[in-house]
């Protein structure tokens, strides 16, 4: 309903205050569209933070109320958009070495005691499976030319995947300012980053280091067109985002691609269910996959 409050037209039905009318139902309709696209689960509280990051695309389109939003993005015609809505929303915040001890565990429990192995021609392979903006690979990248240096020349492969194609495209170009940098330890950023020539304020991750991660497009809800099997899977800081069954239906799903020991690390307010019995802990949010014992 709208109303006149000095001057102004407000709409009293509108969620949040603002230049678009936003209602319950307009906030329902995204957010059974975004849960079904990605399995993100919005809760009510999240009415203002969808209202500010798709305002944006309201004014980019001319659209004059969130309702004419919700039909564009609800229709057969709304693909593209729906792809455009899923990238507002999704939450990116990453890190150089998020979590260090993850690194530390992946270095000392999966690489460095593969190295024998790799050098006699054996195969590892690594997933970043919510990468972001590349932060999370590449540090698992640098870990690895850490403890062996000619890592390129072995059978060694990252796969980094993400659901929002945007963020892929920076995590590609692999362009990171100066405070984005700082959690890299200075002889490894001059060892294998250097100064981006367009920005002196900015580094660019080398391209030893670039040619060891491949980044695709992956929905963890959909199919997964990946070959394991994987030494580490991390996939952290994204799981929060979905609920308890879809969780669970991951967790299922990333067990039988490890490779026995393998490691799945996980974000530190995330956790396994039990009922993941193949899944068991080995240390801080980090779980190996045991094989079953024989009868
Ligand atoms: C908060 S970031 C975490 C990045 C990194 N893993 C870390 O811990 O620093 C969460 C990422 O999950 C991605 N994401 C959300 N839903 C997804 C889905 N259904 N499939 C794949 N990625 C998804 C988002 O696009 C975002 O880049």
């Amino acid at each position: 309903m709208n109303v006149t409050v000095l001057g102004r037209r407000v709409d009293s039905d509108s969620l949040v205050e603002g230049e678009y009318s936003f209602t319950r139902e307009d906030f329902r309709t995204i957010a059974a569209l975004i849960y079904e696209q990605s399995g993100i689960a919005l809760a009510d509280t999240k009415a203002s933070l969808v209202y500010s990051r798709l305002a944006k695309r309201l004014r980019k389109l001319g659209l004059p109320a969130f309702s004419d939003y919700c039909a564009l993005v609800a229709s057969p015609e709304g693909a593209a958009e729906r792809s455009a809505m899923l990238n507002s929303l999704t939450t990116n915040v990453t890190r150089f070495y998020r979590e260090p001890h993850h690194f530390v565990h992946l270095r000392d429990e999966v690489l460095r005691p593969a190295i024998p192995f790799l050098k006699s021609g054996g195969r590892m392979r690594l997933w970043s499976a919510a990468c972001s903006s590349g932060q999370e690979p590449y540090s698992m990248a640098l870990t690895l030319l850490s403890v062996l240096p000619d890592a390129q020349r072995f059978d060694i492969k990252i796969l980094a995947t993400d659901i929002d194609s945007r963020i892929l495209d920076q995590a590609r170009d692999a362009v990171y300012p100066d405070d984005l940098v700082a959690p890299i330890p200075a002889a490894q950023r001059d060892r294998w980053m250097h100064r981006d020539p367009s920005d002196r304020y900015a580094w660019i991750m080398g391209e030893e280091v670039r040619s060891l991660v491949t980044f695709k497009e992956l929905n963890l809800i959909g199919d997964w067109p990946v070959r394991g099997p994987f030494d580490a899977i991390f996939c952290r800081n994204v799981m929060i985002y979905f609920d308890d069954p879809t969780q669970e239906r991951i967790c299922a799903r990333f067990a039988p691609l490890l490779a026995p020991d393998g490691r799945l690390y996980i974000g530190h307010s995330e956790r396994v269910s039990a009922k993941v019995s193949s899944l068991v802990s080995d240390g801080l949010t980090v779980y190996r996959r045991e094989e079953a014992s024989r009868s």
